[in-house]
């Protein structure tokens, strides 16, 4: 895992004060116009997840969705999209989070996840935590077990892991993401 961090972690791109002033910006788009980056990525999460049992990835609308399904097909696990609101048809439970300015929905669309059926969420980025956490309650709600969350990367200062309770693994170590100014 630790090679496949550092050849990833090299991969990625820095655009600095971007989306907003002050703020260094780790692009891993870089990562899946490459096949054998985007195929060791998958690998890695995969070693990672070893032979713990999982039923369902769940992405977060929309970065999540470049790797969980790729990611959910390499573990023989089904891909169930957690998308923001009025994009998913039918029934759906809702979780409200804070963004940086005011609140944001996510949804999930209602009994796609079976009782007790064990998940694991995963997304590009962990920063507050406050996305992630929203759909680790949509996965509660509908009766399911968040076994872990996985991420690329996490901007540890914002301490997001404090608002998750179940364990919470990132690829590639947290980055530095404020700017000397
Ligand atoms: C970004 C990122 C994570 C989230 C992390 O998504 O992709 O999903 O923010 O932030 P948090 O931990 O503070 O909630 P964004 O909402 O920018 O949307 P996108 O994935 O559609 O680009
Ligand atoms: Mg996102």
């Amino acid at each position: 895992i630790e090679s496949y961090a550092a050849e990833l972690k090299s991969a990625l791109r820095q655009f600095p004060n971007f989306p907003s002033e002050g703020i260094l910006f780790e692009d891993f788009l870089p990562i899946f116009a490459k096949p054998e980056l985007f195929k060791n990525l998958v690998e890695a999460f995969k070693l990672h997840v070893g032979d713990t049992k999982v039923d369902y990835v769940v992405g977060l609308e929309s970065r999540g969705f470049l790797f969980g399904p790729t990611l959910a097909l390499a573990l023989g696990a089904g891909f169930i999209p957690v998308r923001k609101p009025g994009k998913l048809p039918g029934p759906t439970l809702e979780a409200t989070f804070q963004k940086e300015y005011g609140t944001d929905k996510f949804q999930i669309q209602e009994g796609v996840i079976p009782k007790d059926a064990r998940v694991l969420v995963v997304d590009d980025i962990l920063a507050t935590g406050g996305s992630a956490s929203a759909a680790g309650l949509l996965v509660e709600k509908s009766g399911a077990k968040v076994v872990e969350y996985l991420f690329v990367m996490e901007l540890d200062f914002l301490k997001g892991r404090d608002k998750l309770n179940s364990p919470v693994f990132t690829l590639l170590s947290g980055q530095e993401a404020k700017l000397e100014k």
